[in-house]
């Protein structure tokens, strides 16, 4: 009798200190998604699609706005950027900030210190591109589950106020905001801080040479954000070029290595870096790894949109790679090495030596080596593939 008590006590004590100790593993677990004890996101997720210009997000936006999960706005700071009489990027950057955290608790009344009186859901910049806001209950156009046509949507989605593109906001697991115009990760921090919110933030980089070449070949469309980037110094337009080059290749290493290096505990986990060319090269398995980490899966019928859309014929000599017209999306990842004068090359290189080393990008030293497209530029990205997340955050039967 004594003998079996005993024993059970000690089972019991045992049993216990393994339930603890279950408890404290799952909970150091459970806090790399959301904190242990704060307030939940009620499972939403927030996703800052964090980008520079020219570098493939709207292509991976669509990736993202095409899914039946997600609601997605395209660069809600356009607004802010374009409202606002002569500022700098630095004084902008908390009235950005703010404005993504109403937006991604679906309040978009916060949009209307930036919009004309009366206005529409086509007062949004490029709204036909959400997918969200040409479905139920946004508009009736396209059900949920379905690929949406821009064209169609343009046509037939508009609406009076935001009233229908809020509501729409607060029925999907997902909200994505696609932003060019963040240089830095630390104005975030409130937003990856606040309970109410599980953000994770994905960030697009591209060969500097190639966003370089691209930019070029729309240089006027640049010539308002380029002063904003450059707090209104006046510069000679030939120089402009090369400072927003470095503006935008220092903010790279900037968020790439406060992500990584001894990121603030809320930052760990809810970073992913990734690379035009390696998304180029790999569309399927780099979007499915996209959508691994912020918790979506992937759909067949959006593997075959993304299949379509980077197999296309024809180099693109105009139009870039994932304009979403169908074009060979690896191949025009490499159109700059045949068409941007080598002499701009050496100058892109030296402004953005640190990024390029840091990205994985190989610099090269002639003409010849540039036009070698046998040369491969791309580095492997070991060193940085590193994250917390991904395979974590997968919900059963998810791919
Ligand atoms: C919004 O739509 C209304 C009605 O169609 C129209 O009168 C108004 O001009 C539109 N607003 C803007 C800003 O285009
Ligand atoms: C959208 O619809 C238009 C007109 O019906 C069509 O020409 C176009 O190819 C469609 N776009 C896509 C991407 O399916």
């Amino acid at each position: 009798m004594m003998l079996r008590c005993r024993v059970n006590l000690s089972t019991m004590i045992f049993l216990v200190i393994l339930q603890g100790a279950t408890v404290v593993l799952f909970c150091s677990w459970y806090v790399q998604l959301t904190p242990c004890g704060s307030a939940p996101s009620n499972g939403k997720v927030h996703v800052v699609l964090l980008s520079s210009w020219r570098s493939g997000s709207s292509f991976l936006g669509q990736a993202f706005s095409q899914h039946p999960s997600v609601f997605y706005l395209m660069e809600p700071a356009w607004h802010v950027w374009t409202r606002l009489q002569k500022p700098g990027a630095r004084s902008l950057r908390m009235a950005v900030r703010d404005l993504l955290r109403s937006v991604f608790q679906c309040d978009l009344s916060v949009m209307e210190a930036y919009l004309p009186d009366n206005h529409n859901v086509s007062s949004l910049f490029m709204w036909s591109h959400s997918r969200a806001l040409c479905s139920p209950p946004a508009c009736p156009l396209t059900p949920r589950n379905q690929l949406s046509n821009q064209t169609h949507c343009l046509q037939r989605c508009d609406a009076q106020g935001l009233q229908g593109a809020q509501e729409a906001c607060s029925t999907y697991s997902h909200v994505v905001l696609k932003e060019v115009r963040f240089f830095e990760l630390e104005s975030l921090y409130p937003l990856l801080q606040d309970p109410a919110l599980d953000v994770r933030i994905v960030h697009l980089v591209r060969d500097p040479r190639a966003v370089m070449r691209s930019r070029e070949a729309s240089a006027k469309a640049f010539m308002r954000d380029n002063a904003i980037l450059l707090e209104q110094r006046s510069v000679p337009a030939a120089e402009a070029q090369y400072q927003v080059m470095q503006e935008i290749c220092r903010s790279h290493v900037r968020i790439n290595e406060r992500a990584l290096e001894k990121p603030p505990p809320f930052l760990k986990g809810r970073y992913k870096m990734l690379r035009y060319e390696d998304l180029a090269r790999n569309p399927l398995e780099e979007i499915r790894a996209v959508f691994r980490f912020v918790g979506l899966e992937m759909t067949v019928q959006l593997g075959q949109w993304i299949y379509k859309v980077t197999h296309g014929k024809g180099k693109g000599s105009k139009k870039e790679a994932f304009d979403i017209t169908s074009r060979n999306a690896a191949d025009v990842s490499q159109a700059w090495r045949t068409s941007l004068p080598h002499e701009k090359v050496r100058r892109v290189q030296r402004v953005c030596q640190g990024a390029m080393s840091l990205l994985g990008y190989r610099t090269v030293s002639s003409d010849q080596e540039q036009k070698r497209l046998d040369v491969d530029l791309l580095a492997p990205r070991e060193p940085y593939q590193f994250s917390w997340l991904p395979t974590k955050t997968q919900r059963p039967g998810q791919d």
